[in-house]
């Protein structure tokens, strides 16, 4: 939820610093602040961005180097200076950066004001820093020890940077549960929450693990268990191009991975189709493939979008493989007590592999003994360590905090997974199963034909731009599509929209149509194409502004719109991998002419790690 970097070498810490903010912004942006970390501490906080952050430190000293970084997004305590990272302690001698949550902080807080402690912020993280002290001070611990000793006490998820003024070159980074990325560079350590602030300086990491704690100096680094084990770091070379987390000449990150769909779809399949188009496999499954296809029940958890996701692949496997599937929100699922046992399988979808939500989900079902899959973005993620087998869904960091290219991506690999299971069981032919790859392989071009009419959906977004509400309505493929293109539209332009199966609308929504009410409508050339032009005909008579999705050349539902986009026709299954292109580019274009901060909605984080 919250972004961390630290550093400790032999250049500036600053720079470093401060930039590695700017790559980390997407998970918070209540607060930031700066810590330059020798015998003295020089801190620098404000509510609000980095660049303000930036502002403030213009004409302040910089010296340092040693130093940790944080951009908040709030939990305990509003955005304000004083609940702004770093958190000093009390007596100053410790200072850290915290992303996460403490659950039982009010019990140590209260632990520690009854022993003469004073807080100064709202905050669950000072507690933390103060507990650290309390022990070393009590103690007559090592600074080490006084940190192992605290994080006994701790109830819930942290990765926290840690440094004390009596061992000024020093940093201690420790993770439970929120991830944290160590950079290896010549005498000099990177620390962030992603890797994202590391890429342009080393490619060497490691992905500390939970319960893990790395001391590190300019010219060493100790990796120990919090119960003071000594291991040996596991180090990777990340594929992290630093191209792929900049703007490159677009307005937006959210408008860039708008465009980058056709190639990251094409990095999605790419590798698991075969050079002729008939062959499809996903590696990454394959010591489960067995458990999956004799699966008797599946069901796919998620989030929000990887939500939307996960609902277009029960609509697809049950249709082609003919397996049982539900799908649930993780928050629900991990509450509910849901009924699981070791012939289940659970697929979890997460663009992050961060969700905090999502994570504990796929915990409860490894401890019933189900089989776990996770499809996700993010390689060295949570979810992608706690999983027994998954796929990586290679869409390439996604920065704009509203997900466009991960949820196509998820849509690629759930359809994939569709058709493999049907072929394994049977339910589709070989035929049927090559012509899907074909599909498959021309949704690339497809998605570029819908992305060449870009002009056209911004003149459309400047009729809908002061609207307050909007419906969106699809059936079959399509509902998942209208719930996530409604999702898009509220949570980047804060207009009011809600997405239905277009016959639920007679149900209760039509009551909202006159005409104010924008309606969104998938009405592309399929089986229920009928049906959705019956719907279409109810708004016109009730005088709403009917916005249609169509394919190419469509006359009848066209003539009733008072807007139309057309995309191609691109196979049933496929569908909702073009049908959404125009509504995220609508929803981008009435966002910025509404003046919203597009990549940084307000209130919303990129990943959610707290419940
Ligand atoms: C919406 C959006 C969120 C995420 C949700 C799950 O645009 O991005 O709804 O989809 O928070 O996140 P992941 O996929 O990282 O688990």
């Amino acid at each position: 939820m919250c972004g961390i970097v630290g550093y400790i070498g032999k250049n500036q810490a600053y720079n470093v610093l401060i930039n590695g903010l700017k790559r980390l912004e997407y998970r918070g942006y209540d607060s930031a602040g700066i810590a330059l970390l020798s015998d003295k501490h020089l801190i620098y906080k404000c509510k609000g961005k980095v660049s303000k952050l930036e502002d403030l430190i213009q004409d302040k000293t910089t010296e340092g180097t040693c130093g940790i970084a944080h951009t908040r997004w709030a939990t305990h305590g509003e955005p304000n200076e004083v609940n702004a990272h770093p958190h000093e302690s009390m007596n100053g001698l410790f200072v850290l950066v915290h992303n996460g949550i403490i659950e039982n902080y009010a019990v140590l807080r209260k632990y520690l004001t009854d022993r003469g402690y004073i807080f100064r912020s709202e905050t669950d993280t000072e507690v933390i820093v103060n507990l650290i002290e309390f022990y070393y001070l009590k103690g007559d611990l090592s600074v080490e020890s006084a940190v192992q000793l605290a994080l006994q006490k701790l109830v819930g998820a942290y990765g926290l940077v840690i440094s004390c003024k009596d061992a000024p070159n020093q940093l201690i980074a420790v993770r439970k549960s929120s991830p944290l990325v160590i950079g290896i560079g010549t005498d000099e350590y990177y620390i962030a929450s992603d890797a994202a602030p590391i890429v342009e300086y080393t490619k060497s990491v490691i992905f500390l693990d939970n319960d893990l704690m790395a001391i590190i100096r300019n010219d060493e680094m100790r990796l120990i268990s919090v119960t003071n084990t000594k291991l040996q770091p596991k180090i990777e070379e990340i594929d992290l191009d630093i191209d792929a987390i900049e703007k490159g000449g677009f307005e937006h990150f959210m408008l860039k991975e708008i465009f980058e769909q056709p190639k990251s779809i094409r990095d999605t399949f790419r590798g698991r189709v075969g050079i002729n188009n008939s062959d499809m496999r996903l590696g990454g499954l394959a010591d489960v493939m067995p458990k999956l296809v004799a699966a008797e029940r599946i069901t796919i958890i998620g989030c929000g979008t990887s939500w939307h996701a996960a609902l277009l692949g029960e609509y697809m496997i049950e249709e082609l493989a003919r397996i049982p599937v539900e799908v649930e929100y993780a928050s629900e699922f991990r509450y509910r007590n849901p009924i699981i046992n070791q012939k289940d399988v659970i697929i979890a979808v997460s663009q992050s592999g961060e969700t905090a939500d999502t994570l504990a989900a796929i915990r409860l079902a490894k401890a019933s003994g189900a089989t776990v899959i996770g499809i996700c973005n993010v390689v060295g993620s949570s979810l992608s360590r706690e999983t027994d087998a998954g796929v990586f869904t290679h869409a390439g960091p996604e920065i704009g905090v509203a997900s466009t290219k991960a949820f196509t991506a998820q849509v690629t690999v759930l359809a994939m997974l569709a058709n493999i299971l049907a072929f394994h069981r049977c339910t589709i032919s070989e035929t049927e199963f090559v012509e899907f790859i074909q599909q498959l392989s021309q949704i690339p071009d497809k998605i570029e034909q819908v992305l060449a009419k870009d002009a056209h959906i911004k003149q459309i977004a400047e009729k809908l731009k002061d609207r307050q509400n909007a419906l969106y309505l699809g059936r079959g493929y399509f509902f998942p599509v209208a719930l996530e293109g409604a999702l898009k539209l509220k949570e980047i332009s804060y207009i009011h929209a809600e997405g239905y199966p277009a016959a639920e609308m007679k149900h209760g929504p039509i009551a909202l149509i006159d005409e104010n009410m924008p309606v969104v409508i998938i009405a592309t050339k399929d089986h229920s194409y009928d049906k959705v032009a019956s719907n279409v005909q109810e708004v016109k008579a009730r005088r709403g502004i009917i916005i249609a999705i169509v394919n190419e050349g469509d006359e009848f539902i066209s003539e009733m719109a008072d807007y139309t986009i057309e995309i191609p026709e691109s196979g049933y299954f496929l569908s909702a991998l073009t049908a959404i292109i125009p509504l995220q580019l609508l929803s981008y274009h009435i966002a910025v002419l509404r003046g919203c901060n597009v990549d940084q909605p307000r209130n919303l984080a990129k990943s959610v790690t707290v419940e």
